[in-house]
């Protein structure tokens, strides 16, 4: 069971909840303009039944439920029951009744068909073994006339923090060079075109995508790293074969590394989103 790759993510999703969910405000700050763009582009509004698959710990649930107001609802989704949880808590928190929660695969999500006005994935699809089925999972839950939006990274030349991230750990792991395409990895749906070929296979219709500049600003590439070490489940997986020492000299590397995007008011990592709507 712990080579599977669905529990292992699970496992690494259920580790990294804490450390996701502790820089909520800084995700948040980083991703509030690419969010509201992808709650429009999903025609989420007052009153509607969403949907929110890969939630998370649930900084975009919270915008979702405020803005469909108390005559809509939202239905969280996650893989993890530990970020879940988290989400549940923050929810109560902050004072939010018109969320649900449910652990999910989104690749086989146990809901109703037809039964969501909108369904939306904020950079959670790039992480399905098989995005299509994932989609076609959302097309299910959607009503006729019903849109979707998810948020993925773009390509690795626009997102190189990610690539010297990814390329780094693998080379300390002993294991070779990243294939950006391979599924299931961070910027597996980068290429320009394949989301878009998704959607229309999973039986959207009006599909299109929008880029998004969603540079990444922090303090110091420390800072960034921090960031990195505690949320980033699929780099902590890679380097958890590695010995503590090890681990160490390849973080030390990263950083190193990333100081290339110090500017004098702070770090600036460059990061390109692709926001992909589409209609049941
Ligand atoms: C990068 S986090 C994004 C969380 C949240 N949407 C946000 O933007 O803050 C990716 C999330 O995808 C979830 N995930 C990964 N694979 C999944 C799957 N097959 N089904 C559902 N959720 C999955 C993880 O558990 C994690 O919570």
């Amino acid at each position: 069971m712990a080579d599977d790759p669905k529990n292992a993510s699970r496992a690494q999703w259920d580790r990294a909840a804490p450390g996701w969910n502790a820089h909520g405000a800084l995700i948040g700050t980083w991703l509030a303009r690419a969010t509201e763009a992808m709650l429009s582009m999903a025609g989420i509004g007052p009153g509607s039944r969403v949907l929110d698959v890969a939630a998370g710990a649930g900084e975009q649930t919270l915008m979702i439920a405020r803005r469909v107001g108390p005559s809509g609802s939202v239905l969280a989704t996650d893989l993890s029951p530990a970020i879940l949880a988290l989400a549940k808590d923050n929810a109560q928190s902050a004072g939010v009744s018109n969320v649900q929660f449910q652990v999910a695969d989104g690749e086989d999500l146990q809901v109703e068909p037809a039964s969501f006005d909108a369904v939306v994935c904020r950079l959670g699809l790039m992480l399905f073994g098989d995005p299509l089925r994932g989609l076609a999972e959302m097309h299910r839950a959607l009503r006729l006339g019903g849109h979707v939006c998810t948020m993925v990274f773009s390509q690795p030349q626009h997102n190189p923090c990610i690539t010297i991230l990814m390329s780094t750990a693998l080379q300390h792991a002993g294991l070779p060079a990243p294939n950006p395409g391979a599924p299931g990895g961070l910027l597996s749906l980068g290429r320009p075109g394949l989301t878009d070929e998704l959607f229309a296979a999973a039986g959207f219709q009006d599909v299109a995508t929008t880029q998004l500049n969603a540079p990444f600003r922090m303090p110091s590439a420390k800072t960034y790293l921090d960031f990195v070490r505690t949320s980033a489940s699929p780099i902590q997986q890679i380097l958890d074969r590695l010995d503590e020492p090890s681990r160490e000299r390849a973080w030390a590397e990263m950083e190193e590394k990333l100081s290339v995007y110090a500017t004098p008011w702070g770090w600036e990592g460059p990061n390109e989103l692709l926001l992909t709507a589409g209609r049941r």
